[in-house]
């Protein structure tokens, strides 16, 4: 064995440690990246290695020595692969803790800041009564809201000038006959349309919004709610109308509530009622106006009055939620006031 070789196995051995410390030191993945570069790149200590080896001039010390940088690079990738997968396991879970996020935090911070939606007060009750007539048998229509004289009045039994009218204080549009367009003023008109457009037997309930020229108070809106209730059939008598208004009053209620009807007047029924439903504790609500289709509306909805019978009813929506919250003030429920909504769910 030739000093030469002796040498260079020495600085391979050199190269070997200071390779294995200096991987062992690498604080980080590029760090140890580049550690590697050095190593066993071009300048690096094993290609200098490398580089003598050419210079031996015994074959098999040539060889032998080749075996041992094979070795050293091969020990040197080891340890290099060994390492890089112990820093990558820290610099990963360091990237999770940073990258973490308190979903406590976050699920506070967002019921601090976000409000649940609520349905309006009136439109849970619409909800509520047309699940109630569903149940109890009816269909459920809607009708226009600008409505026309024919519809709102005329058809039912109201020609132009009668006196009935002055009941509603109606809101007009613009029209080119003028009078001849309005805000409906009650869902009565959708009576007509659906007499119209469905073949009876009709068992339908209709809701919507009606306008009047009143002045906002605590129980009167211009703009408020109303559904109305139709059955047209044969052989119909006010003791349906009684009964339906009964069955609906428990139905909606609760079973502690039953209603009464007392005499009125309506041009578009004979006879008319109106109808309130009496609370357990004995007082009474106004509810709305009903009675037997007048035979003039049968034709106006074109239907023959010798075959057919019927009944309607009508009430209005909003001033059964304000009952039925204690809401003391209907102007409260159009106060686009968001703390008001959110007191009820
Ligand atoms: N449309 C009437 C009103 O608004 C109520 C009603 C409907 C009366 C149906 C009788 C029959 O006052």
């Amino acid at each position: 064995m030739s000093s030469s070789s002796h040498s260079e196995r020495a600085s391979l051995a050199d190269a070997l440690s200071s390779g294995i410390s200096a991987i062992s030191q690498a604080a980080s993945t590029s760090e140890l990246r580049s550690v590697m570069a050095t190593l066993t790149g071009k300048k690096g200590a094993v290609a200098a290695v490398k580089s003598q080896l050419g210079r031996l001039d015994n074959i098999e010390e040539r060889k032998a020595l080749g075996v041992l940088v094979n070795e050293a690079v091969a020990a040197l990738e080891s340890a290099a692969e060994s390492k890089f997968r112990e820093l990558k396991r820290a610099e990963f879970s360091t990237q999770i803790s940073a990258e973490k996020v308190d979903m406590t935090e976050l699920a506070l911070s967002a019921q601090a800041s976000q409000r649940r939606g609520r349905m309006h007060l009136v439109t849970q009750a619409t909800e509520r009564l047309e699940d109630v007539f569903v149940g109890l048998g009816f269909q459920i229509a809607e009708g226009p809201e600008v409505e026309t004289d024919f519809y709102n009045f005329e058809a039912l039994n109201m020609p132009p000038s009668h006196p009935a009218r002055s009941m509603w204080d109606t809101l007009f549009i613009e029209s080119d006959v003028e009078g001849s367009v309005v805000l409906r003023t009650h869902t009565s008109p959708v009576q007509i349309r659906v007499m119209q457009e469905w073949p009876p037997p009709i068992y339908a309930v209709m809701p919507g919004r009606v306008f009047r020229k009143e002045t906002p108070d605590a129980t009167h809106m211009p703009v408020f709610h109303q559904i109305e209730g139709l059955v047209i059939d044969r052989g119909i008598t006010f003791a349906d109308l009684a009964g339906t208004i009964e069955s609906f009053t428990k139905a909606f209620f609760g079973d502690g509530f039953t209603s009464r009807l007392r005499p009125s007047y309506f041009p578009f029924t004979e006879p008319s009622a109106e109808f309130d439903i009496r609370r357990p504790d004995g007082s009474w609500i106004e509810l709305g106006g009903c009675g037997m289709v007048h035979p003039h509306v049968l034709r106006a909805g074109g239907l023959d009055p010798e075959e057919w019978s019927g009944f309607a009813f009508g009430f209005g929506i909003d001033r059964m939620a304000k009952e039925r919250h204690g809401v003391n003030d209907l102007r409260d429920m159009y106060s686009d006031d968001i703390r008001f909504t959110e007191q009820f769910s």
